[in-house]
């Protein structure tokens, strides 16, 4: 873990079921697709109140489809 600390964002297609609750939290963040699933908008992020944003995001997705890791 660096000084300069950013994550990756990923959602898993496999998992995200469509709950939007990460889109609702970190619109900035998250998107839904046409059928109601989640894409990144962001796959890396470095802005510190994104980043909690989207850990905020991860918390709460039921289907724990959201990752993230530092980079
Ligand atoms: Fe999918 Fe979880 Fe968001 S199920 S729509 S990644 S809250």
């Amino acid at each position: 873990m660096g000084s300069n600390t950013g994550i990756d964002l990923r959602v898993d297609p496999d998992k995200c079921q469509g709950h939007a609750r990460c889109s609702a939290l970190a619109p900035e963040l998250f998107q839904l697709d046409e059928f109601g699933n989640a894409r990144e908008r962001l796959r890396s992020c470095f802005d510190p109140a994104l980043i909690e944003r989207a850990y905020v995001a991860r918390a709460n997705c039921p289907e724990e489809a959201i990752i993230v890791s530092e980079r």
